[in-house]
């Protein structure tokens, strides 16, 4: 399984969840389990690519070949991207990234006094539509999980985010999304909608890049 459009190419994924620290040992994240970005890095490095995964927490074995680098938060995973954009040919933001952050973080474990508390939080940059909307962006691919609706939210977000593809999860079952092996996802340009019927991620992963790749290609030629 090789890809002529990818050897060489390099190839930036961000994967996983992020950690948005509340104090020292509490914080707020969500369910993704990392495995979809995960497997499209294993994918891109074993078609040719040179892959850099850019990952939240997760208890994922790393892939074999591929550069990657730990992040917690939204922010440092913003830092960490940006700072190595400039050398890539594609992006791939598989990750969950939490919309917002407490606005600060207590530098010491907080106590259980107070009946109420409330935390006040600030929102996340965009790191995918800061990628998209660099001068010398790279082809742009976003993931988008929904529960209904799917194709038409998929596409709004194509375009408010200037992408050049988005791949929609269907996350309304039991047997497709978070944390489970298959996976079912539309993948959706300008001008098409491919259907890719639930199968395991990692032959999801390999099929998304084969059409990855394709696209890309098809962008450069003209
Ligand atoms: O807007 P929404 O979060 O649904 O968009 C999902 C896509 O945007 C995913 O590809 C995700 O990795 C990316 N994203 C991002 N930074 C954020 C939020 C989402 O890169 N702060």
């Amino acid at each position: 399984f090789t890809s002529t459009a990818l050897t060489g190419r390099r190839i930036m994924l961000t994967a996983g969840p992020t950690w948005e620290a509340i104090d020292p040992v509490r914080g707020i994240t969500n369910h993704s389990s990392g495995m979809m970005g995960y497997a499209l890095a294993q994918a891109a490095a074993e078609a040719g690519a040179q892959v850099t995964l850019i990952s939240g927490p997760t208890s994922l074995t790393k892939p074999e070949r591929v550069t990657s680098v730990d992040v917690v938060s939204a922010c440092d995973m913003h830092n960490a991207v940006m700072e190595r954009i400039a050398e890539q040919d594609i992006f791939i933001g598989v990750a969950a990234v939490a919309d917002y952050r407490p606005v600060d973080s207590a530098d010491q474990k907080i106590k259980k006094n107070a009946d109420e508390m409330t935390i006040t939080m600030v929102k996340n940059p965009d790191i995918l539509a800061d990628v998209a909307n660099l001068e010398h962006a790279p082809f742009c691919v976003g993931f988008a999980a929904e529960t209904h609706d799917v194709v038409d939210y998929a596409r709004g977000k194509l375009e408010r985010k200037k992408l050049d593809l988005i791949a929609a999860n269907h996350v309304g079952g039991s047997e497709t999304g978070f944390g489970v092996p298959d996976n079912a996802i539309s993948l959706i340009s300008r001008d098409r909608v491919l259907d890719l019927p639930k199968q395991s991620k990692h032959a999801l992963a390999r099929r998304l890049i084969i059409e990855i790749a394709d696209s890309y290609q098809k962008k450069n030629e003209k």
